[in-house]
């Protein structure tokens, strides 16, 4: 069965949906946020001004993108580097597609970060957005303003990006194991253990945990399985911080802006007003730790009616130690400590209830995660080998499927649906 990828715009809080790739819709979209990142038009060079996440005064420091640009470490390559760097963009490079173009394997000298000889220096993931208008940009260079200041494990490190006439890319570390989404849900993907499963729910738990509890705090905004990477030893990184956004200052308990993010992660709240806080991550984060049990999209609509909504189905679920193995994955064959498995879904019980002020933090989330992967508390658990499971992953990234994308409001037969990102 093939999974088709949707990406989608929801450019108002009044569902007026607006196909992502679309250039002629993305460029007359207007806003009914109060986003304070503005938009002021020149000749040539737009400006756009973001929040500074380094700034410590209680309002973000708006900067502009000459300044995000010159004031990041990061290296500017010319597109003709990045040309070079992946045999001209080669489809046999591709490592995979998502809503603003492919992401090719490159090769650059470790030292010069120059481009080399493809099989020679550092692997690199190439990401080129496909000439969009200004949303791609906006997005671009907000990725560039995140990613070119904060630095973590678990966080994927952008090296560089390419402003160079209408290109627009950006250069990351190489992700070796790719996507979690792929490793889930990929037809033909060896299962992922349960003890894999649980260190890259705790990997990307820390990850989230970094941005929320930073001095200036950042909601990540788009958690899912496809934006968490994973390197060869299944440490999670999360990527793509296209629309991220400086959390609330002083006793503000949210933010108001655009509604944006990928249907099914989205918490309902955040859809409903276009109030944002951190506890929308933590919705989404349990929606990612429900994918890890059962092994389901968020949702499918190749799956029967009740069962197209993973919340949906699995909730009632969760709660019940007896009903559990009917949600968990069978890929697991049943390998997984049930005191385990009832503690993380349990967990994401919590992390997807409707009153977010009901919702944990994320680091009380990766408290608990932390405290299952204690080999204490696995004692009556079916012994499970990280290293087996691991190693029968093929060495290369894996591809996903070519993604027709198509706004809500089209007519047309449905295709077996993944997600689709609400912007
Ligand atoms: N740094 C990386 N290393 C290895 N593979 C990567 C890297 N970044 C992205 N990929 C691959 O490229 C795919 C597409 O990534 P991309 O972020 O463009 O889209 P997406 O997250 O799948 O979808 P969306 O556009 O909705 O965010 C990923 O699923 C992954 O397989
Ligand atoms: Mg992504």
């Amino acid at each position: 069965m093939i999974h088709y990828k949707y990406t989608f715009y929801l450019c108002t809080f009044h569902s007026f949906l607006v196909e992502r790739a679309d250039p002629s819709k993305v460029t007359s979209k207007t806003s009914l946020s109060s986003d304070p990142s503005t938009i002021k038009s020149n000749s040539s060079f737009s400006t756009l001004t973001l929040p500074s996440i380094k700034d410590r005064s209680e309002f973000p420091t708006p900067r502009t993108e000459g300044e995000i640009l010159s004031s990041s470490n990061l290296k500017a390559f010319s597109f003709n580097d990045l040309k070079n760097a992946t045999k001209n963009f080669r489809p046999d490079s591709v490592l995979g597609e998502g809503g603003f173009g492919h992401v090719y394997k490159g090769w650059i000298d470790e030292h010069t970060l120059a481009p080399s000889k493809p099989g020679s220096g550092m692997v690199v993931a190439v990401k080129k957005l496909k000439p969009e208008g200004f949303q791609g940009h906006k997005e671009w260079l907000t990725e560039v303003n995140y990613l070119g200041q904060l630095h973590h494990n678990n966080l994927v490190k952008l090296i560089g990006y390419c402003s160079d006439g209408d290109n627009r890319l950006l250069v990351y570390e190489f992700m070796p194991k790719g996507s979690l989404e792929n490793h889930l849900f990929r037809r033909g993907a060896d299962p992922l253990s349960w003890a894999i499963r649980l260190k890259v729910a705790i990997g990307a738990a820390r990850g989230l945990s970094f941005l929320h509890d930073a001095e200036n705090q950042v909601i990540y905004r788009d958690f899912k399985a496809s934006n968490i990477l994973l390197d060869s030893e299944f440490n999670a990184k999360l990527s793509d911080f296209g629309l991220a956004k400086a959390g609330p200052t002083g006793d503000k308990t949210h933010v108001s802006t655009q509604v944006m993010g990928t249907h099914g992660y989205a918490a309902p709240e955040y859809i409903a007003t276009g109030r944002l806080s951190a506890k929308a991550d933590v919705y989404s984060f349990g929606v990612v730790l429900l994918e890890l049990l059962t092994g389901r999209w968020v949702l499918d609509k190749s799956k029967p009616g009740k069962e197209q909504n993973l919340v949906d189905w699995a909730k009632p679920h969760l709660g019940d130690k007896r009903r559990l193995y009917r949600v968990m994955d069978t890929k697991l064959g049943g390998q997984y400590p049930k005191k385990s498995a009832h503690a993380v879904a349990n967990i994401a019980l919590k992390c997807i209830c409707n009153d977010a002020k009901m919702r944990p933090r994320i680091s009380e989330v990766l408290e608990e995660l932390e405290q299952l992967q204690d080999p204490k508390n696995n004692m009556a658990s079916p012994q499970v080998d990280i290293r087996r499971t691991s190693d029968s992953f093929p060495k290369s990234p894996m591809r996903i499927q070519p993604s027709p994308r198509r706004s809500l409001g089209e007519a047309s037969p449905l295709p077996a649906y993944r997600t689709a990102k609400v912007h």
